[in-house]
């Protein structure tokens, strides 16, 4: 028997089931924000992630699987994919014509040669957005409410943004230069990491996982105190932004990300299960403004992107027990009771999953009881009950499942009626999902408030 490869590990069957239901529920919504989709090898040249992701980088330096193929070239399995996404778009031009921003969303493999541990793996999958040809702090916002939109969907609920600013470049050489003085203090006394993280990049060392070095970081000086005005003014309008947007969020005043291509804002989504298991972020990105000029391009193009980790969000959402819940969710489920019916099911359901509906049909010969038993199950909110005599007189049964109500609905306009429903139901769970947060004394309420 030939074991895995440590760290890698095999989806099939009903595990495949689950990858697909989350990957579905990012293509859909990247879509819906008007995202297309990218296929970029998984094999580059080394050299692409060296100047992107970048020579002090822990991935650089430590975590990717190099190897000169047969002709000599140095290639790297990519360790993520928002290089591969700009070298795309700087050897395709898409930029050439100032036509931006490109909006590219992708899913797809990645290696590191990381200790592999809960929610790390040494091949795992990222679906991710990048938003390219920008400089308007509104799209950095946009990006973070896509993450966080895809997030609640799914069933996310005590989510944790976490969020900072790397200023601008002004900024960062301030700030470096002060790190440098106050570590130089220190730095006889840390980590061995952080000795070479010291030389390389001194803004890592914030990021250093051991404890006694913690405590050093903590009184290290702060980038809020260095901040330009401008990226202090762009930060604050990202905030302000949030706000508006009743996105929660915490600044995190360390929080430096492990990759070398960000300025301006940074952020993560943290999450821990019900049973308080903590995978690591499950979500993370930023803004970039030197990546596209480092790779080739031809003038300074900025954007910003966020990459989520399959593997971290199936096992939270399997842990909470959520999975069934998204693996199934459809907003109209049909009920036919007889062949005749059965064959006008089918025409609706083309019609309303045309229009955006997701609909499914209990083709199965059910009682109603069963049917509408399965329809709870998949937490649909309309119900359509059709039945031979009604149908003769064009006539259907619409349900709505959350109140319960239900009434009789001529064919011709059967379509308006489930959409006034569905439009109704959803913007009434989004009214109590924020008046919950108004009444509520609970720590995350009660911490949204106060903001
Ligand atoms: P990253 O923080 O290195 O950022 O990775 C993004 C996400 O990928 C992490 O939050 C985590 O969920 C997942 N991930 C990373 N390493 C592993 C692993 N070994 N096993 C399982 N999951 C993992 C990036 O990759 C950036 N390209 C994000 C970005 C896009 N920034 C701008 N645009």
């Amino acid at each position: 028997m030939i074991n895995l490869v440590k760290g890698t590990h095999d989806v099939i069957l009903d595990e495949a089931k689950k990858y697909e239901a989350v990957e579905s529920v990012f293509r859909d919504l990247a879509s819906l924000y008007g995202f297309k989709e990218f296929r970029t090898p998984i094999l580059e040249h080394s050299e692409l992630f060296q100047r992107s992701v970048g020579d002090s980088s822990d991935i650089v330096r430590k975590e990717m699987y190099t190897f000169l193929d047969k002709g000599e070239r140095s290639l790297t399995l990519r360790p993520e994919l928002t290089a591969g996404i700009m070298r795309s778009i700087v050897n395709n031009k898409l930029l050439a014509l100032d036509e931006g921003p490109v909006k590219a969303f992708y899913l797809g493999p990645c290696f590191r040669y990381e200790r592999p541990q809960a929610g790390r793996y040494r091949q795992f999958n990222q679906f991710g957005i990048e938003m390219v040809g920008i400089n308007d702090i509104y799209r950095d916002v946009e990006v973070i409410t896509f993450g966080y939109h895809a997030l609640k969907v799914m069933g996310f609920e005590n989510l944790t943004l976490k969020i900072n600013t790397l200023g601008d470049k002004e900024t960062r050489e301030k700030y470096n230069r002060a790190l440098k003085e106050y570590f130089s203090k220190h730095i006889d006394s840390m980590c061995g990491d952080c000795k070479e993280r010291f030389n390389l990049n001194v803004l890592r060392i914030l990021d250093c996982k051991i404890k006694e070095d913690q405590e050093i970081v903590k009184n290290a000086p702060k980038i809020q105190d260095y901040l330009s005005d401008n990226a202090k003014d762009r930060f604050e309008r990202v905030l302000e932004s949030l706000k508006e947007l009743n996105i929660e969020y915490e600044v995190d005043q360390n929080l430096v990300r492990g990759l070398d291509y960000y300025s301006d804002v940074v952020f993560e989504f943290h999450y821990t299960s019900k049973k308080g298991v903590n995978y690591g972020a499950i979500g993370a990105g930023g803004h970039y403004s030197n990546l596209f000029r480092e790779l080739g391009g031809n003038k300074d193009l900025e954007g910003c992107g966020v990459a989520f980790g399959i593997e971290r969000i199936v096992s939270v959402l399997e842990d909470d027990g959520s999975l069934e819940k998204i693996k199934n969710s459809v907003n109209v489920y049909i009920m036919p009771s007889s062949d005749v019916t059965r064959s006008f099911a089918s025409l609706l359901a083309k019609e309303l999953r045309t229009n955006g509906a997701s609909t499914d049909i209990c083709y199965e010969n059910k009682s109603m009881k069963s049917m509408l038993k399965k329809a709870d199950k998949l937490s649909a909110i309309v119900g359509i009950i059709l039945n031979d005599d009604l149908l003769k007189e064009n006539k259907t049964i619409v349900k709505n499942l959350v109140t319960t109500e239900q009434e009789e609905v001529s064919t011709e306009h059967l379509l308006d009626r489930v959409f006034d429903i569905l439009v109704s139901e959803i913007k009434k769970k989004e009214a109590e999902d924020h008046e919950h947060e108004e009444d509520c004394d609970c720590e995350e309420c009660h911490h949204h408030h106060e903001e």
